[in-house]
């Protein structure tokens, strides 16, 4: 068999993941019509062609104005179901999936409205296609840190429902130290702390997600290698790194997929994860990270081999369940 055809048949999870990011343009439009919200598009090809970023605010801009036809529980439901019916076709049995409340909850959406519809997607998708999956309530970096405490204090009746909180948006300007005590607090209530940190923004913010808000795990952090410190103190503590090749390019954090760093970071004995991010964004679910990267950096079997085992390793599946995929 070749690596190829490997990761298109080996059982995979995927740790990395806003729900929000993986927003097809063709659905996108079936919702603005059925909800009679106007885009500013007249077709998915112009969606399409828009989908060019200069930076990491540059898409943010855009993926905030598609989320804005996302108005009632069956939306919700069927923006997920979409993506477990990926997952299905890439036999992803495992997803960790960020979901962004403010966006919805700053335009009059209730936060109830997009854990139901989310809840029932993995639900049904438990059910029909044996996949599982948990939830991570990310908070806006970009919004205060009183926001995040109101968005905390709404998901306490669903907290059973939801396993991590996060920290997404605009990293430049808004570091993680910004939002220490809703972390502290989001800890108090059960939920385990993770953080994009180190995607724009510097190695000295992956310090702060490590010392100040104590996350698990970190997003992205690809510019922890400006820092052989932080990457000795990474190595050492087996912290682990949801890496998305493709996203870094779109965005262009790495010029071309030929530089990505992912192999480097795995030779430094990093604990590397394969994610897509945004997938419908940045044109690739996980199957197409993974061969970008197998086809542009060479990767062997047993590169490949040990970033699917840290996709299960790394999860926060419970252990007796990690050890049937490892
Ligand atoms: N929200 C969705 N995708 C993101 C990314 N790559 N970085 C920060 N925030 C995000
Ligand atoms: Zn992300």
């Amino acid at each position: 068999m070749t690596i190829s055809e490997y990761i298109k048949k080996v059982p995979k999870a995927e740790l990395h993941l806003h729900i929000e990011g993986s927003f097809e343009p063709e659905l996108m439009f079936e919702i603005a019509q059925r909800n009679k919200v106007a885009i500013p598009y007249e077709n998915v090809e112009a969606v399409k062609k828009a989908y060019q970023f200069g930076n990491l605010q540059d898409f943010l801009d855009i993926y905030y104005a598609g989320a804005n036809v996302l108005l009632h529980e069956q939306d919700f439901y069927d923006l997920t179901m979409a993506y477990f019916k990926h997952c299905a076709e890439e036999n992803i049995v495992h997803a960790e999936i960020m979901f962004d409340p403010q966006t919805h909850t700053k335009r009059g959406v209730e936060f109830s409205t997009v854990i139901n519809g989310i809840q029932r997607a993995r639900e049904d998708a438990e059910k029909n296609h044996g996949i599982s999956s948990l939830l991570i309530m990310s908070y806006l970096r970009h919004l205060t840190e009183e926001d995040a405490f109101e968005t905390l204090q709404q998901s306490l009746p669903y907290k059973h429902l939801i396993k991590m909180v996060g920290l997404d948006s605009s990293e430049k300007g808004n570091p993680p130290s910004k939002f220490q005590k809703v972390f502290e607090a989001s800890v108090k209530e059960g939920y385990i702390p993770v953080a994009h940190a180190g995607e724009e923004g510097p190695a000295e913010y992956i310090w702060e997600a490590l010392d100040v808000l104590k996350v698990a795990r970190i997003d992205h952090g690809n510019n922890c290698l400006t820092d052989s410190k932080l990457v000795e103190r990474l190595v050492a503590e087996k912290m682990a790194l949801t890496v998305c090749p493709l996203s870094n390019t779109a965005l262009r954090n790495v010029d071309d997929i030929k530089n990505h760093p992912v192999k480097k970071m795995l030779d430094l004995g990093l604990k590397v994860t394969v994610n897509s991010d945004d997938p419908a964004y940045f044109r690739g679910y996980l199957t197409q990270n993974y061969l970008a990267c197998i086809e542009a950096l060479d990767l062997s079997m047993e590169e490949v081999k040990l970033l699917v085992r840290n996709s299960f390793e790394y999860s926060f599946l419970p252990e007796n369940v990690k050890e049937n995929w490892i």
